[in-house]
């Protein structure tokens, strides 16, 4: 590697404004959201265009560089941190925030496009960018595909990978893929938008994206729902999923999760008027011609009431973002609570309420003085199953060899069950180490054998995944 012929040979191809060298300027995007990951870069640059990215790849090939994709540095995983030895500079997105076409039924985004402006857009057309989550105001389209996120949308549209129409990505060679005129169908082999999707910035750099829009929602109801368990939430969903397929989104939250967000988030408050041990928010989106979601939840969780100790529906657009509001800033409180072992764990449906009663003791029994729960998208068979530190262990606690040893013990326990490591976060450098233990000879053959391929020198985030 050489970074002073990189950075000449930088000088000669894009302009100035792309480099920035100041350490200052640099330095907040050098740790990650959750603070426990902080690299060293040199360098952060900034396109602002595909042919300005096409420039900055040739260069870091022929001199050994290594590039860290970055959108709004969101990543659960430490997906967009550099290495800590320097050997690699960060390549934000961010000012590849375009918006170059849009029309009702699809637009086409630059990568650096923040969720939030694509959602406003797309409410300009009368329609909606169908994938949400907590970090909307920062997380790029671009890190949205790289990491196929999901979110609280995914009951009734899929992961990212199912909003992606096309896509725009330079690879090795500086050679650009381009498919966003969008085919319906395309069978010339393996898809590359695919093989992008979920890469997490290891096989390529994506810049734009065609993605799908959905139409608007012209009547949405959320109700904040107290049960016993998660038996009694997946034997509830299970009815509505029956009854109608207008639900959107379906989220557990165990009391203590939601306890914390009163305590550590200002301006929340109790949904309900009595206790619960578990929660869940339900969303509802019907036609313009169908029964009122606030209606039709009403008449459905009265039919469930067997299942639920409590329920209130929101009666308004703002008391539906209130109780989204409690849903998504559980991340948040529990980052201010204090030290926990993160796992973004999915399961086979079924399997999820027992995990998290049964398995959930038994972590807490090997680790005396733990706490485990788990919350999110139980639609999904997606839960996060964090464990929180016994009192008075220090914040670096998940790295330490008993945080390892749960994280270890958490994922023997998934994999057993048939589940996955990683549901929707990816793998990051958090869990590079876990998935080699962990995933089976034959995916771990084919994405050192793909990694290989599309990246031969090297160059696309280093140090991330496999
Ligand atoms: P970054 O964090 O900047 O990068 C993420 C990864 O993508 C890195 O590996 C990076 O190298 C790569 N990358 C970024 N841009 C590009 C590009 N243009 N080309 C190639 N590679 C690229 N995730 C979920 O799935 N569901 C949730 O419900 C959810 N909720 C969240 C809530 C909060 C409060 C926070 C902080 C995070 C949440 N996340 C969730 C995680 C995160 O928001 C997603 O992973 C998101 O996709 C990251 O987008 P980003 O632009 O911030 O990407
Ligand atoms: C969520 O669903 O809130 C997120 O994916 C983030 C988290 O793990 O807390
Ligand atoms: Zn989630």
């Amino acid at each position: 590697m050489s970074l002073p012929a990189f950075l000449d040979a930088m000088r000669t191809r894009v302009e100035p404004r792309v480099i920035v060298s100041d350490p200052e300027a640099i330095a907040p995007w050098l740790t990650d959201w959750r603070g426990r990951w902080t690299g060293m870069s040199a360098l952060l640059l900034q396109p602002s265009s595909t042919a300005e990215v096409t420039a900055i790849v040739q260069a870091a090939e022929a001199h050994g560089v290594g590039l860290v994709p970055q959108g709004g540095n969101s990543s659960m995983v430490g997906g967009a941190t550099p290495p800590s030895d320097g050997s690699a500079v960060l390549l934000s997105l961010r000012r590849m925030n375009r918006i170059r076409s849009i029309g009702p039924d699809h637009a086409v985004a630059e990568a650096g496009v923040i969720l939030d402006t694509l959602q406003q857009a797309a409410v300009g057309q009368g329609a909606r960018f169908p994938l949400d989550l907590g970090a909307r105001g920062s997380a790029t389209v671009g890190g949205l595909a790289a990491t196929n996120a999901g979110g609280t949308q995914v009951l009734r549209f899929g992961t990212m990978r199912a909003q992606v129409l096309g896509m725009e990505a330079v690879l090795s060679g500086g050679l650009v893929h381009d498919s966003l005129s969008g085919l319906k169908k395309d069978n010339r082999g393996v898809s590359l938008d695919h093989l992008l999707i979920g890469a997490e910035g290891t096989l390529g750099i994506i810049t734009a994206l065609r993605l799908r829009l959905v139409p608007g929602a012209v009547q949405r109801a959320a109700a904040w729902i107290g049960l016993a368990g998660p038996h009694e939430a997946l034997a509830l969903l299970r009815r509505l999923e029956a009854a109608t397929d207008t639900i959107e989104g379906f989220e557990l939250i165990p009391d203590p999760s939601l306890a914390r967000v009163l305590r550590h988030i200002p301006q929340t408050r109790a949904p309900l008027a009595s206790s619960a041990p578990w929660h869940v928010l339900v969303e509802a989106v019907t036609g313009a011609a169908e029964e009122p979601p606030q209606q039709l939840l009403e008449r459905l969780l009265g039919e469930a009431s067997d299942l639920l100790t409590d329920a209130v529906i929101a009666q308004s657009d703002a008391q539906t973002e209130a109780l989204w509001r409690l849903r998504h800033s559980i991340s948040e409180a529990e980052r201010a609570a204090g030290p926990a072992a993160q796992h973004d764990i999915s399961l086979p449906i079924d399997r999820v309420p027992g995990f998290l009663l049964e398995e959930a003791r038994l972590v807490e029994q090997r680790f005396p003085g733990t706490e485990a729960s788990g919350y999110g998208h139980l639609g999904d068979g997606n839960v996060h199953f964090h464990v929180r530190a016994p009192a008075g262990a220090g914040e670096g606690w998940a790295d330490s060899t008993e945080g390892k040893a749960v994280s270890a013990y958490v994922h023997d326990l998934v994999t057993e069950a048939g589940g996955s490591i990683s549901a929707e976060h990816g793998i990051g450098q958090m869990k590079r180490g876990e998935l080699a233990r962990l995933a089976s000879p034959a995916r771990m053959q084919a994405l050192r054998a793909i990694k290989a391929a599309m990246d031969p020198r090297g160059i696309f985030n280093p140090g991330k995944l496999v």
